[in-house]
């Protein structure tokens, strides 16, 4: 399976690079599965369902979130009919969507995506290892079984993000990090066969800190007086993320190779 991740979309920039260019990307790369994390979309903080519409029409098929899950109260009730968008599976019970989605291809092939969210530097949700395992535990790869599986890992920390890729090595097709929101260079296949990378960087400006502008969010440590309002940058999107191939009869990951498209990253095309 071809499978195309991009990380968190960050505000008006990111959201156009993704509406006008993923049509085009998906089909160039020939992926049978898109998935990006949309947790930024709105103005930094959430996602509102009309640009969940707008990242599922353009071409992904799975929209993932993070800690900004719940910025914009609207997708609340939008979770509960639109099972594409999924939020991390541990939050507590009882929270409103869902930390999976099984996708099935036009030729009958399935794929499961899961996010699960980190909890050191973050919020403390219930744990990410045993909630994984569990949603894990039905679900094989391979013949029978679904043909790949995808894990958001939403973490700050790199030791927690390589420690969860670890755990699940061979389990999974890909485990690849969101939130840092700056791509790592450590894609690369582990030994049990699950592609990793520890973030997989924002769609977004980079003229910015983490996609947002810089002057305001430099004040922040420069003066500790709060109150300054953060925007996102709206310089040209760099879209950043990776591409994996995978053997549909093992599950497991043939290759992954980093993709860096305009704005003012070194380029990495797939
Ligand atoms: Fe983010
Ligand atoms: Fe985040």
């Amino acid at each position: 399976m071809r499978i195309l991740f991009l990380g968190d979309v960050v505000g008006r920039s990111g959201r156009d690079a993704i509406v006008a260019q993923l049509p085009a990307l998906r089909t160039r790369l020939n992926a049978d599965l898109v998935v990006l994390n949309g947790e930024n979309a709105s103005h930094g903080f959430g996602l509102a369902p009309d640009m969940a519409r707008a990242f599922l029409v353009a071409g992904a098929d799975v929209v993932t979130l993070g800690n900004h899950a719940w910025d914009r109260k609207e997708l609340i009730p939008y979770l509960e009919t639109e099972p594409r968008v999924i939020r991390p599976l541990n939050f507590p019970p009882g929270t409103p969507g869902r930390g999976h989605y099984e996708v099935v291809l036009a030729d009958g092939r399935r794929a499961l995506v899961v996010q699960a969210m980190g909890r050191l530097f973050m919020d403390a949700l219930d744990d990410p290892f045993r909630g994984a395992q569990a949603v894990l535990a039905p679900y094989r790869m391979g013949t029978g079984g679904v043909s790949a599986i995808v894990v958001d890992f939403h973490a700050e920390a790199s030791s927690e993000k390589l420690s969860f890729a670890h755990s699940f090595d061979g389990r999974v097709s890909l485990v690849v990090g969101t939130h840092t929101h700056t791509p790592s260079g450590d894609h690369h296949i582990l030994v049990g066969g699950t592609a990793y990378m520890t973030d997989a960087g924002m769609c977004g400006d980079y003229d910015s800190v983490i996609g947002m502008q810089k002057g305001a969010a430099a004040l922040r440590f420069w003066r500790k007086v709060p109150g300054e309002k953060l925007s996102p940058a709206d310089g040209e999107a760099t879209i950043c993320g990776c591409f994996v191939e995978t053997d549909d009869a093992t599950g497991l990951a043939r290759s992954i190779v980093p993709i860096r498209i305009g704005g003012r990253l070194a380029q990495a095309l797939g």
